[in-house]
């Protein structure tokens, strides 16, 4: 029998698709280093186990669609952190960012509309464009210009009657890319324009350096209604695991709107929510450490890769990513390569091959996603092992 032609087109997660060889590098006694996935290795905040202990209920009952009351609360005075001026009805708490980009597509487009976003972008944008019949439409940015936008006329150029809005995440996964206001701006100014949404994805906020300014869509305060955030706690307090994000806007109807499709997955897992709650009590010393070893992190990557010949790259402001050339033809083969054939003193990497961060056919099959999620002595080794990879994976196929 057939499946969908909606699940047989889908791309399976680049980030996942070689975890197979990794498992069967580690059956092998090969150690790996994971700079494939965003998966922080920092401890998550004692608020939230704290906040567990709160939850004495003794049955596990539904909660309502739209979030508990206090996790709600909580957000509003988090944001107002942050200068952004949030009520309880602009917000619906969702599992983890990724459900609330799949609503922010399923409530703003129907089947073949468009949305179009900079790539390379984060992969899943692709999967969940499709989960909602999505056209994911591109515009190139470039690693030359350090991943910033293009001119207003490029992005302008992708929009037809079918857009329904320009994505960004802001800081950018994969690229690091932090924009700057006059970026911001030039996007609010173009959906005011055009009359399009604006989805924002900030799940890295906190994840700024070299002491940028950060510069929240929600700040053009002229286009607040056309304003679709995307938010988690996944990033910020490092609890991927929590699956607890947000989707937010000023947009009256689309939230009276949106909340149907909460409702028809009932309610997000209670016992996480009320943990979440509580973290808006984490010491604010929390994110200024947090922000130094990442900054340390970016610092060491940057610098190991600068001396592989043959890499480009540019040194990203944000996030933990980055986004590298390779001196090779196909960096998916040398990914697999990296797990099946190679190791050094039994220890290897594990990267993501970039091309599925690209919508376009072509781009990104010589470059690969790295994250900055190991300790730094962890990523010093690694970082040695995968010059050393690059320089014979090149002897070998030269
Ligand atoms: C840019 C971006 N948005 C959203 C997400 C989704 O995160 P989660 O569903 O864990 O909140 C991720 C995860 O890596 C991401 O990188």
């Amino acid at each position: 029998m057939n499946l969908s032609n909606r699940l047989e087109s889908m791309q399976f997660s680049t980030i996942r698709k070689l975890a197979p060889f990794a498992e069967d590098a580690k059956k092998r006694g090969v150690s790996v280093y994971h700079l494939n996935i965003g998966q922080p290795d920092i401890h998550t905040p004692s608020t939230f186990m704290e906040g567990i202990n709160n939850f004495t209920d003794k049955v596990l009952k539904y909660e309502n669609s739209q979030g508990m009351d206090p996790l709600i609360e909580s957000f509003i005075k988090y944001y107002l952190e942050w200068n952004i001026k949030l009520s309880k009805s602009e917000i619906l708490v969702t599992n983890g960012g990724s459900e609330a980009i799949l609503f922010a597509f399923m409530a703003i487009c129907d089947p073949g509309d468009e949305i179009i976003i900079p790539e390379p972008f984060y992969t899943n944008y692709n999967g969940l464009a499709d989960l909602a019949s999505v056209k994911v439409i591109p515009f190139i940015t470039k690693a030359e210009d350090g991943f910033h936008l293009p001119s207003k006329d490029e992005i302008t150029s992708k929009i037809t009657k079918k857009t329904r809005a320009i994505m960004v995440s802001n800081p950018g996964n994969p690229t690091g890319v932090v924009y700057t206001q006059a970026e911001i701006r030039m996007l609010a100014d173009i959906v005011k324009e055009n009359d399009i949404f604006l989805i924002s994805d900030e799940v890295y906020r906190e994840f700024v350096y070299d002491d940028l300014k950060y510069t929240s869509a929600l700040y053009m305060k002229d286009i607040e209604d056309k304003i679709i955030l995307i938010d988690s706690i996944s990033k910020r307090y490092s609890a991927c695991g929590a699956r607890i994000g947000l989707v937010a806007s000023k947009h009256k109807h689309l939230m009276a709107q949106m909340i149907k499709l909460g409702q028809s997955r009932l309610c997000v897992p209670v016992i996480e929510q009320v943990a979440a709650a509580n973290l808006i009590n984490t010491p604010k010393s929390y994110f200024t450490e947090v922000k130094k070893e990442y900054e340390e992190r970016r610092n060491i990557l940057y610098k190991y890769l600068l001396k592989i010949p043959g890499v480009v790259c540019e040194k990203p402001t944000g996030a933990f990513y980055i986004v590298a050339k390779l001196p090779v033809k196909s960096a998916e083969d040398f990914a697999k390569w990296l797990l099946t054939d190679f190791n050094y003193n039994n220890k290897t990497v594990m990267v993501a091959p970039a091309q599925g961060f690209y919508a376009t056919k072509g781009l990104g099959i010589n470059e690969i996603r790295l994250s900055y999620c190991l300790n730094t002595t962890a990523l010093k080794d690694a970082m040695e092992i995968l010059g050393i990879a690059i320089k014979k994976y090149v002897e070998l196929n030269n």
